[in-house]
């Protein structure tokens, strides 16, 4: 019972502020309806630690302080698991690195990590360039009339192209089947994800089976995939890294099982994450002129008119500005979500054994007290000599020891695609796009966002 009272005084722990919930599941129906409005709300009336309600014989909490996300993703790591949300993931992932825990989760990231290093994913730099020179020749006919284009869409046709050559060198054609079988299985994730009772499997459900099939397809194709690879030369896509990944202690690699369940990782992890991201930037590069000029200005000195490098990235501050602060203002992943293995006590309030925490990026991103002129698009305030701000007010990649495995992978691939589009194209929203955020299983845009694009006089 050491959580439940003040290590230093020994008086008991206080119970977090919160809203009047209802009884046994309350905690879990707090948010919702519009989770992102409810989360800034709850935060303006009961501050960054907030006992949602119960959930059986524990509490829900919505952290949105830095220090209280500080203590659970680092300081105290070991007292928490990975939350419902991303145990909700494991019929799909199965044994992936982002549901392992503990050992068994310390020596897979040892083993996969070096893979997706800053110099391993420089090798792949061409390919996020050449993307962007294909996307300027996929929307000519749109340039020429001066239709628009719809950021999202495209910029989920772009990742998918990208995530297939860099885990294959496959492409969409070929693998079809993989391709269909995973949006089939993404939607049945999102019609899922924030459903409290799941049907029991004996109940017939058709979207239920459907998924069944799909997953079973994907199965296959990865399968087969990994097979054809197994005694084949590295050629330096990730899936060959995977293959090639040896445990330090024991020497072995990974099982087919075990590579299928990080190859689809990979897959939920960096596919809709970087669309939604790079969607939101441009839109929000169009709709701001002036830092779009600013952001040319860059591109033009530094570049001057050569394909940007993983090299150049370092000179080019304001590009990763535009990109961090679309990262604060449109988090990907909206929410990170931890379960109490112990109790505890988080800022003097007491968090007992199998409390979920709901640390929600986009509630401290949005922070009127972290934040100044928190809702505006302000790429300066993430140049190098802006002032410093708590690491933890800023989490769109996570912290602590389970930070994003392809973190770098998504930097790099976002700035070079954003950095070589503004060589290129002027953007502009169309009247009446409105650039608004709805929560999904990641924060992705709420309407299209058409964007008309023209091509640069010099480029
Ligand atoms: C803009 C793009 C991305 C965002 C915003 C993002 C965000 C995150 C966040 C917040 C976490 C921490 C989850 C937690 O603590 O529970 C995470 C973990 C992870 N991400 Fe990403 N991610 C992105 C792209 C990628 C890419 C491209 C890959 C793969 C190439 C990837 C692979 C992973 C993996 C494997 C983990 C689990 C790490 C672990 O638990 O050890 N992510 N990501």
């Amino acid at each position: 019972m050491l959580g439940n009272v003040d290590q230093q005084t020994s008086a008991p722990l206080a119970r977090a502020p919160g809203p009047r919930a209802l009884p046994k599941l309350g905690g879990m129906l707090q948010l919702r309806g519009d989770p992102l409005a409810k989360i800034l709300e709850l935060r303006k009336r009961f501050g960054g630690f907030v006992r949602l309600g119960p959930l059986g014989n524990s509490d829900v909490f919505l952290v949105t302080d830095p220090a209280a996300a500080r203590h659970a993703l680092l300081d105290h790591h070991t007292n928490y698991k990975k939350g419902l949300a991303a145990q909700r993931l494991r019929p799909i992932l199965g044994d992936g690195s982002l549901l392992l825990e503990r050992d068994v989760w310390r020596r897979r990231r040892r083993m996969i990590q070096p893979g997706f290093h800053k110099q391993k994913v420089a090798t792949l730099a061409k390919s996020f360039v050449e993307a962007a020179d294909d996307l300027v020749v996929r929307w000519s006919a749109a340039i020429n009339a001066g239709r628009s284009i719809d950021a999202r869409e495209e910029m989920l046709q772009l990742t998918m192209r990208l995530t297939l050559r860099n885990m294959f060198r496959a492409d969409a054609v070929e693998l079809k089947p993989l391709v269909d079988a995973w949006h089939v299985v993404y939607g049945e994730l999102s019609r899922n994800r924030m459903r409290l009772i799941r049907l029991p499997d004996w109940v017939p459900d058709r979207k239920r089976d459907e998924t069944k099939q799909a997953l079973a397809t994907i199965h296959r194709v990865l399968g087969e995939q990994i097979r054809a690879r197994a005694n084949a030369e590295d050629d330096g896509t990730v899936l060959a890294m995977l293959l090639g990944a040896r445990d330090e202690e024991g020497g072995g690699g990974l099982s087919e099982q075990e590579l299928r369940d990080e190859v689809l990782t990979v897959f939920i992890g960096g596919y809709e994450t970087s669309s939604n991201a790079l969607a939101f930037t441009l839109s929000l590069l169009a709709a701001h002129p002036d830092a779009a000029a600013k952001h040319r200005e860059e591109v033009d000195r530094v570049l001057q008119g050569r394909e940007p490098e993983v090299t150049d990235l370092a000179s080019l501050p304001f590009n990763r500005a535009v990109l961090d602060e679309s990262l604060r203002l449109y988090p990907p992943s909206w929410m990170i979500t931890r379960e109490a293995l112990v109790d505890d006590n988080i800022a003097g309030y007491r968090v007992s054994k199998g409390s979920q925490l709901l640390i929600s990026a986009y509630g401290l991103h949005h922070a009127p007290d972290l934040w100044s002129d928190a809702e505006r698009f302000k790429p300066e305030r993430f140049m190098p000599d802006a002032p410093a701000r708590d690491r933890f007010a800023y989490i769109p990649f996570g912290g602590g020891p389970r930070v994003c495995l392809g973190d770098q992978y998504a930097l790099t691939e976002m700035q070079l695609v954003i950095a070589r589009l503004a060589q290129k194209l002027t953007l502009k929203l169309q009247p009446g796009t409105r650039i608004e955020a709805q929560a999904h299983v990641g924060l992705r845009p709420r309407n299209p966002l058409h964007i008309v694009a023209a091509l640069r006089s010099r480029a």
